[in-house]
């Protein structure tokens, strides 16, 4: 049977159907592949395999029928709708990964070498922000960090410095939700002929695609939204010169080691699927959530794109097409509350990790940032009193009504 060819007018059908190839034995779904290896029906045909003469299996680190449908769904969604500079509709290849760390990782070792530096915005996810301070640097590989929502300050690291190569940004970025204009800094970024790449795992494809504004590399750790479920560790590596992504890239790829496996493949793939209804009811539920917190007597800071009082509203509104399901709030009475309101939370759930079903809250100061320095915390706008909150898709009252308990 033949996979369906129609064209889709909506993002959900594309969610359910996109990047499908009907199985052999007619399995509905794609099935788990647990094969670590593939059989060829004799000399000449490996060598045809091997040569790149003849298209199919070889080795699941090297790919895999259940990792081909994750990759090819991914593309799919971050390219329906976007045209590229011929007016054509974009082609994208994406390689998935073993976890988002993974996939940014590769890309970083297959784009740079000693000497080379990447420019990067101060609010990331922490493991991004690890591997720029605490690896990179040993293999010569420095990273320059400035606010990348001021243009001028991005031109001027720029300019007085020729050994920039790469910007690397993340929109809404970590903890503080912070937006970066994708397109006014891939425009800089282009006339001075550097890599763009943007992390696009808070928003994912449903609420923005940044290949409509010209960048070359997209990353999600699709544990998160993409998923959507918590089963499963993932990442995808998104890029649009499709000949260094099927050579130079699948090359690294390939020898670093960092592949996915069928099992969590196939749990991402399904997970996908409902990816719009899912993020329609993350999005609604986070604005709702915003307006209480706003209104609470305990909180003096709610930071949520959706609210005018964000500094980044104007630019989420111009790249995203709702502000997403990721806030962050502060606690008046700082540290002391920012434990014991998470330690009353009844039903939702006190974990690291975002976009899940379930709303998710962590508290940075004595969680996933608790070894770091107070000072240098505060510099990134990470105080003793911030909780994470990832908003879920119970119904809203519950997570109000566990809210308004857990902050008596
Ligand atoms: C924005 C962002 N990017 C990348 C990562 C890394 O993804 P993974 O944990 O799948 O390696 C995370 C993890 O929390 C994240 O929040």
């Amino acid at each position: 049977m033949s996979s369906k060819k129609i064209a889709f007018t909506g993002f959900g059908s594309v969610a359910i159907h996109g990047g499908h190839k009907q199985d052999e034995h007619n399995a509905h779904l794609t099935p788990v592949y647990a094969s670590s290896t593939y059989v060829f029906d004799n000399a000449e045909q490996g060598m045809r395999r091997f040569s790149g003469e003849e298209k199919g299996y070889i080795y699941s680190r090297w790919g895999n029928p259940t990792m081909a449908e994750a990759e090819d769904k991914i593309s799919a969604l971050e390219s329906f709708g976007v045209k590229d500079e011929n007016g054509e509709d974009l082609k994208l290849k994406t390689i998935l990964h073993g976890s988002g760390m993974a996939a940014i990782s590769s890309l970083l070792l297959a784009k740079l070498k000693t000497g080379d530096k990447i420019l990067s915005h101060f609010s990331l996810y922490g493991g991004t922000q690890e591997l720029m301070e605490k690896v990179l640097p040993q293999l010569g590989i420095e990273a320059i960090i400035v606010d990348l929502r001021d243009l001028n300050k991005a031109e001027q690291a720029i300019k007085n410095d020729s050994k920039i190569k790469l910007v690397y940004l993340e929109t809404p970025a970590n903890p503080t939700i912070q937006c970066v204009d994708i397109e006014e800094l891939s425009k800089l970024g282009k006339e001075h002929s550097l890599i763009m790449a943007v992390d696009n795992t808070f928003a994912t494809p449903y609420l923005q695609q940044p290949f409509k504004y010209g960048v070359d590399y997209v990353f999600h750790s699709k544990t998160k939204f993409l998923n959507g479920y918590g089963t499963a560790i993932g990442g995808s590596l998104v890029g649009k010169d499709i000949a260094f992504m099927e050579q130079r890239m699948t090359k690294v790829h390939r020898l670093l080691g960092g592949n996915s496996n069928p099992f969590d493949a196939f749990l991402l793939t399904q997970g996908m699927k409902t990816l719009e209804v899912r993020m329609q009811r993350h999005c609604d539920n986070a604005m709702q959530v915003a307006n209480f917190l706003q209104q609470h007597s305990s909180i003096s800071k709610v930071n949520y794109l959706g609210l005018d009082s964000h500094p980044d509203h104007q630019t989420s509104k111009k790249q995203m097409t709702h502000p997403g399901a990721m806030l962050s709030f502060e606690l008046k009475d700082g540290l002391q509350a920012g434990k014991k309101f998470i330690n009353k939370l009844q039903m939702c759930v006190r974990a690291v990790s975002l976009g899940t079903c379930d709303t998710l809250l962590s508290h940075p100061a004595s969680m996933t940032h608790y070894g770091v320095p107070k000072q240098k915390r505060q510099q990134y706008g990470i105080t003793d009193g911030l909780i994470r909150m990832s908003v879920g898709i119970e119904n809203v009252q519950d997570i109000l009504n566990d809210l308004e308990q857990a902050l008596l």
